[in-house]
This record gives C-alpha cells, structure tokens and sequence, in this order.
C-alpha cells in the first residue's frame, strides 16, 4: 500500500522526493526507539556471527516507515535487497522464480504480504523455515514434487494489516515489529530534516504545526511540507513561520486537530446519519464513498488512536470527544452510556 490517498491534495507523494527524504540509516530514522533498538541489535548480531538476518514483519499503518526500515536494514546488512508485494505474485511459478534468484543473505522484502494468496503462502513455509523450496513439475501421471535447496536468505514481510495473516505464517517470522503512530515532536524533528534537505528556511514552531497536524504519519508530515512549501514560497517570502504554516494548512482543509476532510466525513457520518453508532464498517463505507479497507487500514487506526471512535462487536461508536470537536450534541437516549 506505498500510495494510500490520505486526501487527494496529500496523495501524490513526489516518488523521487519519498527517495530523498527517506532516511538510509537508523541513526538518520527518527521515532520508534523500542523497535529500533532491537533491530539494531538484531543486525550487529547477525554481522557478528556472519549469519543473515532473522525474518521479520514489520506491521502498522501506511508511511510510518516500514518500506524504509526494510532499506535501512539491507544497507546495514550490506545485503542485496530484491522488493517484491503480495498482489504481484500470482503464481507458485512466481515466487519460486523469486526465491531461486536469491543468493546467500539477500533480504527479499515482500510489501503488503497479507494479500499472498493462501495457495502462495504454502510454498513460502518450508522456505522460511529450513530454506527448502517443494515443487511439482510435470502435470498428470509424470507429476512429481522436486524438493529444491534455497540459499539462506531473510524474508522482511510490511503489512498494514497483521490481523490477516494467518498464524503459520506469522509464527515463521522470529522477528515481528509494529510501528505507532509519532508524536508531534517526532515529526517535528522528521519535518525539520526534510526541510534542511530541501533547502526550505522553517521556524520551529512552523514545524511543529505541520508535525502536530499531520496525523502522526511521517509520509503526510513530508507531503504536507512540500504544500506548505509552496504555499509560502507563491502567498509569502518563503519562510514557514507558524502562521503561515497554520495559513496553508487551513487552505489544505486540514483542521485546528490534524483532522482531514476524510476524517471529518467519517465522524460526521457516524454521528449524524449513525446516530453516533454503532455502524459497520462496510456501512460506514458505503456513507462516506471509500473502500472498507481503506477506512480499516488508514482513517480508522488514526481516529481511534486520537479517542474519536471505539471499535465495539457491533460496529464503531463515535465518542463524547467526536461530538465536541464536531460541535454537536449526543442524543439524550446516549447520554448515560457516553
Ligand atoms: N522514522 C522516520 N524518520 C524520517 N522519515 C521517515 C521515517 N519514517 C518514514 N519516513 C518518511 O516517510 C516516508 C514513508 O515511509 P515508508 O515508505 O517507509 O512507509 P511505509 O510504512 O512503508 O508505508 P506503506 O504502508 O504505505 O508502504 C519515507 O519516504 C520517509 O521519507
Ligand atoms: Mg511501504
């Protein structure tokens, strides 16, 4: 999921610009500080005893860094790293294609590997597990499986949404890292960076309004800044302070709290239309013209990680703090249950 549309105006990350402002070290990578930790202690290790990496999944929303720890990891690694995703392997012939290419302590980063087809992800156990590739060669009578001796190599797999896969092969990963959202001051740091390797002339508190309004996600703080950019190079001097920040931000439609103009459909759908819930997702969907998975993967997380909505086996339910920030009133018969 490398594009997933935040709003329209955030959803065309500059591919070449992702690549510059995408840090290639850890001591580059802001944030994460537990997960960081262990996967540098896990790559000196390995280096030590001149072995390859554990397999790892990294999980967690979209543009919070999964890609570029996958990057981060191989250079560290000095592996070659070989990017493939779940929806592109159609084939068992695919995948066995992919992994006989591999050579002793390649990473093969496969992106969004909770759409591996189940049939797929068969053939992916024995080679995670004791670097053996079982094919069957030949069709009818003649049919035989050939076992095949794979070198050993590291499987990263990015998910943004672990809950899919199924347990055989979540328990073949020895490493399984989940990313959180940043705080403002994280992003704020992340923000300044970008800014340095622009060449853009920011303030610290212009900073920190992009940061603090970009939904905890490193991708959105990096595109936001690039409008924001813009909107003060064309309307100013060119210098983001932070009322010029907050100016491009509201011409964003990016509100006072970071919500944006999918978010505030979301809410308001739940509250007004839902009667605050609960509602099911596909409902939901339905309502607010979005995919299911995209409102699951992206908008939601967010919203209830910010107390705006819980999830209950009956669907979403918006919260006391949703009906203040969209200035409405709860109805009386929910009173005593908000
Ligand atoms: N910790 C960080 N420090 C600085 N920049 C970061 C950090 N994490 C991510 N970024 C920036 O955000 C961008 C998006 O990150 P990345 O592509 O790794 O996200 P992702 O988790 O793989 O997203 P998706 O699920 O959409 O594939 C990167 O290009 C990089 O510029
Ligand atoms: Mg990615």
């Amino acid at each position: 999921m490398s594009e997933r549309i935040v709003t329209d105006v955030l959803s065309r990350p500059d591919a070449q610009l992702e690549v510059t402002l995408r840090p290639s070290a850890f001591t580059e990578f802001t944030g994460q500080a537990n997960v960081r930790e262990r996967l540098e202690i896990a790559v000196e290790a390995a280096r030590r005893r001149k072995e390859p990496l554990d397999h790892l999944l990294l999980s967690g929303p979209p543009g919070l860094g999964k890609t570029t720890i996958a990057n981060i990891m191989a250079r560290a690694m000095s592996a070659n790293l070989r990017t493939t995703s779940g929806p592109t392997i159609e084939k068992a012939g695919d995948l066995a294609g992919l992994l006989t290419n591999l050579e002793e302590g390649d990473i093969l980063f496969i992106d969004e590997i909770h759409r591996l087809q189940k049939t797929i992800e068969e053939y992916l156990y024995p080679a995670m597990e004791d670097f053996k590739l079982d094919i069957i060669i030949d069709q009818g009578p003649n049919a035989r499986s050939v076992r095949l001796n794979l070198p050993r190599f590291t499987l990263i797999g990015a998910t943004t949404r672990s809950g899919l896969l199924s347990s055989p092969l979540l328990t073949r990963f020895g490493m399984r890292e989940r990313l959180d959202y940043y705080t403002a001051e994280q992003l704020q740091k992340i923000v300044l960076r970008a800014a340095g390797i622009l060449g853009v002339a920011i303030e610290d508190a212009g900073a920190f309004e992009i940061a603090r309004r970009s939904r905890g996600t490193p991708r959105i703080a990096n595109n936001v800044l690039r409008r924001v950019r813009d909107f003060a190079e064309v309307r100013h001097d060119g210098r983001i302070t932070k009322p010029v920040a907050d100016a491009a931000l509201v011409m964003l439609e990016i509100d006072e709290n970071g919500l944006d103009e999918m978010d505030k459909r979301i809410l308001e759908t739940v509250l007004v239309k839902f009667n605050g819930g609960p509602v099911g997702v596909s409902s939901l969907a339905v309502a607010v013209g979005e995919e299911p998975d995209t409102i699951e993967e992206v908008y939601e997380p967010y919203l209830i990680m910010e107390g705006y909505l819980h999830r209950t086996p009956q669907g979403r339910v918006a919260t006391e703090l949703a009906w203040r920030r969209l200035g409405l009133r709860p109805p009386k018969s929910q009173g005593t249950l908000l």
